[in-house]
Parts: C-alpha cells; structure tokens; sequence
C-alpha cells in the first residue's frame, strides 16, 4: 500500500467512526446531486453540531463550528500536551505535526513538501506579499473586492520599497469566465510581478475561474497568489490543478477545524524566492523556512485531523452539492422580487455557499440589525467595494426551513 492509500484507508476509518456506519453508508452509496436534498440526512449531519437554539446562524463566513466530536477530540488533544508537556514537545510533536501536514497535503493534493501549516489566511498570505524581493516599480494587481488585510500589506511594501500596487473591480455577474479574465489582463503591464486573486470574493460569493486567470497571467510572466480563505474544504478541487504558484486558506473556516489554523501552499520551485519573515535555518528550497513561528498551540494543529476525517466522512464533492444547493434554494427565491437586490452571479457555477443581498432603501447595517432583532436571523453587513447588502452564509448544518424563516423575512422587508 502507498502512503496515499494508507492515509485514505486510515481516514476512512476514522471518517466513519465520526458519522456512524449508517450515515457515512449512505453518504458513500449516494450521488452528490441527490443527497443534496435529502434533508433527514443533513438533519442527522446537524445533530452532530452543538447550536444556538435562539437564533438561525447564517453567518459562517467568519468561521464555522466543530462538529462536537472534533471539539471533544481537541479538547483531548489540549489535556494530552498539557500532560506530556516539555516531553511532548520534544519528542511527539514533530512527528504529529508531520503527520497532520501529510494528511492536509492529501486533502489539498499536494505534496507536503509544498505545504505549511499557517495560523489562517492572513498569515499565509501575507508571508508570500512581504517575502517577495519588491524593487522601486515593481507592480502587483489586485482587486478592490480582495480582503483588507492583504491589501493593507501591499500597501506596507508599497510604503517600504516602492513598488507599485493596480486595483481592478471584479464583474459583479459576468456573463463569461472571459469577462472576467479581460479585467485582470487589461491591469498587468511588463514590470507586473504579483497577480492576488481570489478563489472566492469573501463579500459576494463569487467563484473566479482561477485556472484560466493564472495561465493568463503566466503567459506574461505574472505570478499569481490565491486567497482561497473561503474556498477550501468548501468547494471540491486540488490545488496544482488551479496552476497558482502561491494558495493561502483559513482552516478554522470551511474545515470546521479549531480556531487559528490555515495552510500555505508554495509551489515547490517558487519556494526559495521567498524571503521569510522569520529566521530559520533550513534550505532556502525548503518550505518549512517559512513557518517558524516559534512554541506554538500545537493542540489547534492536532485538531486538523479529527476535522478532517469529518469533512472526508461526508466528502468534498457532497459537502460542495450541498452547500450549492443551500444557497440557490433560497437565492431562488428572492431573485426577481422587486425592492431585492442580489450581489451574487446568477449563474450557479460562479458561486457555492455564499450569496449577498441587499433591500432597495434599506441601509445594509439596518438590514443585518433588523434581520436579527426582529426575525433572529445571523447575517453580517457588507457596505462597500460596490456591494451593499447582507452576506448570508448556510453550512452543512442548516436546514431548508431555516432558509424558509429568511427568505419570508426578506420578502417582509422588501414589501
Ligand atoms: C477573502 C478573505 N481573505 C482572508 C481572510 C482572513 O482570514 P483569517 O482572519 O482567517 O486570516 C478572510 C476572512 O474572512 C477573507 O474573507
């Protein structure tokens, strides 16, 4: 058995003590698209979260519970290092650690040496942006719907080396993956180095066609770095098969892991042009160079595994049908209705989960506060870039009754 297969059958194993014979039985025999709908078995997924009874939570944007036998198990985790201690520290945790990155690396289908675990997103991320060597000119694009702790950080470089960063505003519903890709070539010029895209705009809910930007951008001797803080462990896919040089995610997000947990995906030859932010002393071709972040809560890591064999016990391409199928269920709904504004493609295949709407005259604040107070709905405000509305965000443990409960509210406000 190759190491693949050995980790798959592990976590297969595992998988399965976490949803139970029956469920995983039935996740396993039954296409996507089917038990998308099938409301008893997500119902019994729900069961296995620990929710707020007051409130419909449709903000898991920010992060996303742990089904409670990955919190019991990181709780574990918390009293065996607290036990072990130096000892643990010493002689365990290099191993665990190794093995949960080989195991993160299977996930993401890549290699572990082209992996790290990094405290989230913005860790990752901003690792790559300062640890490229900018000179006076040099350019990067970006977009004003990327998340604002990014940017913030090219404007740092900006400040520090004067280099050059170029805005673009992504189509709100194009027509064309095309469309798209013209924006963000019209922005690269010959001195554009850096391309940041993201694999999902975390305001709207918009699924970039990120395989064609890079290749677009590689052709011109761009490289290009994906902020995939929403797109991993929410949508289905492989890293290499996006063909970026540079992926940075939340964990703590759509893999319902412990909070304070992301992975950093370099590809193997963009690795030693990087620059860490901390001193180390490995090969500069090594990627561990860039993540040494010193004693650390080692616990959160371990609890990456136990999230996994989760989210591997409904699988990727279920979990995704779902999470689809959540959304236009209630986007459906509302789409046409007038005084409602939706700041999502319509096309089903441009986005997952996340959707944004907003109500003719109603500020996008007064929205998510009246959405709570008066119907105990969960959203967040987004007022800016160009969208104005509230992000609302169902997960695996949602129910279409809930989204019934929003949708009625919705259409209250909008009459
Ligand atoms: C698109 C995007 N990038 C990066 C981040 C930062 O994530 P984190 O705070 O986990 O680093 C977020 C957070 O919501 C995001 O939406």
């Amino acid at each position: 058995m190759n190491k693949r297969d050995f980790l798959k059958s592990v976590g297969g194993a595992s998988a399965m003590m976490f949803l139970g014979p029956q469920l995983y039985a039935q996740a396993q025999r039954t296409a996507p698209a089917v038990l998308a709908e099938d409301e008893a078995f997500w119902g019994a997924v729900r069961g296995k979260f620990r929710l707020a009874p007051e409130y419909i939570n449709l903000e898991n944007g920010f992060y996303c519970f742990q089904p409670e036998e990955v919190l019991e198990a990181f709780i574990g985790h918390v009293r065996r290092v607290n036990v072990m201690g130096s000892r643990y520290m010493r002689t365990v945790q290099g191993d665990d650690k190794l093995r949960v990155r080989t195991r993160l690396a299977a996930l993401a289908g890549c290699s572990p040496a082209e992996l790290v675990i990094t405290r989230n997103t913005t860790e990752a991320l901003d690792t790559v942006i300062q640890g490229f060597d900018w000179k006076p000119g040099d350019e990067a694009v970006m977009a004003n719907q990327d998340y604002g702790a990014m940017i913030d950080q090219f404007k740092l470089q900006a400040r520090r080396f004067g280099m050059v960063n170029r805005f673009i505003d992504i189509p709100m519903d194009p027509k064309s993956d095309d469309e798209v890709l013209q924006v963000y070539a019209a922005a690269l010029t010959p001195k554009t180095r850096l391309l940041m895209i993201p694999h999902m705009v975390n305001i709207t809910g918009h699924v970039l066609p990120v395989r064609a930007i890079c290749d677009m951008a590689h052709a011109r001797g761009v490289q290009v770095m994906v902020d995939g803080a929403h797109a991993f462990a929410h949508l289905d896919f492989r890293i290499p098969d996006l063909h970026c040089d540079y992926y940075g995610a939340s964990l703590h997000k759509w893999l319902s892991t412990p909070l304070g947990a992301g992975i950093l995906y370099v590809k193997q030859d963009r690795i030693a042009g990087l620059w860490p932010i901390y001193g180390d002393g490995s090969a500069v071709d090594n990627i561990v160079k860039l993540n040494h972040t010193g004693t650390h809560p080692v616990h959160t890591d371990l609890g990456i595994e136990n999230a996994i064999a989760f989210h591997e016990a409904i699988g990727g391409a279920r979990k995704q049908a779902r999470l689809r199928f959540l959304q236009n269920y209630w986007t459906g709904k509302l789409r046409g209705v007038p005084k409602i504004v939706m700041n999502t493609p319509a096309d089903p295949a441009r986005s997952c989960a996340i959707a944004n709407v907003g109500v003719a005259g109603i500020a996008p604040g007064d929205l998510m506060k009246i959405l709570f107070e008066k119907y105990k709905v969960w959203t967040v405000a987004i007022d800016g870039a160009g969208v104005h509305g509230v992000r609302v965000t169902p997960q695996v443990y949602t129910t279409t009754a809930e989204l019934d409960a929003f949708v009625k509210a919705l259409k209250e406000l909008a009459a």
